[in-house]
């Protein structure tokens, strides 16, 4: 298992192009399933997540073509094979449960093992079955799987209890071949999901609403194939943002849309940094004394919970108190301890965690638990005194692209040691 190591103290320079959404990409991906005809992706981020989805499209019976170099991903779902189970893939990755609404949408059913939970949270599916359901699906649970068909889906009203971003994709997913409209309330807002629906447009969907909190689709009787370039993920952005602010260092990113990280821009110029954009560079000075603030995780538009451990890293080098409260995750913590072993002052009281800042953190042998926590302990090297060992980094390669590579462009002293 690869390690990486970092010796803190060096201040970045320079400029990264941000690679495209992870969160977008692994529904789009499934979406290609909608349709007989080639779809093509580009720019897809070669991570680990992209294969584990595209492996699983293939083992349907779909062609898969993948240019490593350019991230052109090609994908003909043409001669799907039966929908039979197809082990236990979900269990290895939550986002394979995208394909069940493609699946069930073109060909009334499909069987999959139930996605596990992981370290950050149990991880439900109530709400994709409660919109299956509604569609006039039949879910059977047995010995871990979970099967669901139909004769025909029919479109319908579902009002999410939460505004699940998983589960307004499936949803919006299987709506587009039902029978009538089918009204999502309640929705989720992510733009990953508007850039799904982007894309779904492309196909010969008919969505609107996307963004609103509540999407209408009417149903079609045919998807055609799409082409299609996924937007930038604004998480990976946000994680160079506050390495800026971690390593006081003045920074630039190319490929970033304002509008999807308008709540990180808010908090981290409220903390004292200098934000600004150019065109699609986003330009960050995080070399003033930073002020502790307090950070509420919320569904999109509000501070997204993927960038709270990260935030933490760097609350906990802003002399003050702060105060991070996560409210979509009951086990988003696990950063914690990690970063307590390099000298971080946090106390956790339920789903608060309370930080004294701290003027310098130690390096220490600290683990990856989870894909954000890991990135969080790379901030936190980066700033620390002395040099810090990551274990378990297969976490963070789930979602960043050469995570090692883009820093040491930048200036860090960075290594990543493979075992
Ligand atoms: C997506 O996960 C992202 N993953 C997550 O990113 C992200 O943290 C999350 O949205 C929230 O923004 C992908 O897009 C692949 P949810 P998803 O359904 O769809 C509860 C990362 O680090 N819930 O919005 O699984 C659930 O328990 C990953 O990139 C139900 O109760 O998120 C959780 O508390 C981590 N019932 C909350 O909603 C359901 O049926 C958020 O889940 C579904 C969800």
């Amino acid at each position: 298992m690869d390690k990486i190591i970092i010796k803190g103290g060096n201040t970045l320079r320079g400029e990264v192009e941000i690679s495209a959404a992870k969160n977008a990409v692994l529904p789009i991906l499934a979406a290609t399933l909608l349709s007989e005809d080639k779809c093509t992706i580009e720019n897809c981020p070669m991570l680990l997540d992209v294969f584990v989805i595209c492996d699983l499209i293939k083992s349907l019976g779909a062609k898969v073509k993948i240019d490593e170099e350019s991230g052109l991903t090609e994908i003909e779902a043409l001669n799907i094979k039966d929908c039979e189970q197809i082990g236990d893939l979900s269990r290895k990755m939550r986002a394979s449960f995208l394909i069940m609404g493609p699946m069930v949408s073109r060909f009334g059913k499909f069987k999959i093992s139930l996605p596990g939970g992981c370290n950050i949270g149990t991880r439900p599916i109530d709400l994709h079955l409660k919109g299956f359901k509604a569609l006039g699906a039949s879910v059977i649970l047995d010995h871990g799987n979970v099967e669901i068909s139909a004769n025909k889906l029919i479109g319908n009203r579902i009002y999410l209890d939460f505004p699940s971003v998983g589960a307004t994709e499936n949803i919006m997913m299987a709506g587009t071949l039902a029978e009538g409209e089918t009204i999502i309330e309640n929705a989720a807002a992510e733009p990953e999901i508007g850039d799904l629906a982007n894309f779904l447009t492309k196909m010969g969907a008919c969505i609107e609403g996307v963004g609103t909190g509540t999407i209408k689709i009417k149903g079609v009787k045919k998807l055609i194939g799409a082409d299609y370039k996924p937007i930038y993920d604004r998480i990976e952005a946000g994680t160079f943002m506050i390495a800026a602010g971690l390593t006081n260092s003045n920074i630039k990113l190319k490929g970033v849309n304002e509008d999807h990280i308008k709540p990180i821009i808010a908090k981290l110029t409220e903390m004292g940094m200098d934000i600004e954009m150019d065109n699609d560079i986003l330009i960050i000075d995080g070399r003033k004394e930073l002020k502790p603030i307090d950070i509420k995780t919320m569904p999109y538009p509000g501070f997204p919970t993927d960038m709270q451990a990260q935030m933490m890293s760097l609350l906990s080098c802003v002399v003050g108190t702060s105060v991070v409260t996560e409210t979509i995750y009951e086990n988003r913590f696990m950063h914690v301890a990690e970063l307590k072993r390099m000298g971080a002052n946090v106390k956790i009281d339920g789903r608060s965690a309370v930080i004294e800042g701290i003027t310098r953190l130690n390096g220490a042998a600290v683990k990856a638990t989870d894909l954000r926590a890991g990135a969080s302990l790379i901030l936190a090297g980066l700033e620390a005194e002395g040099e810090t060992e990551i274990t378990d980094v297969y976490h963070i390669d789930r979602g960043y692209v050469e995570i090692e590579k883009k820093f040491k462009m930048l200036g860090a002293n960075i290594r990543r040691i493979k075992e």
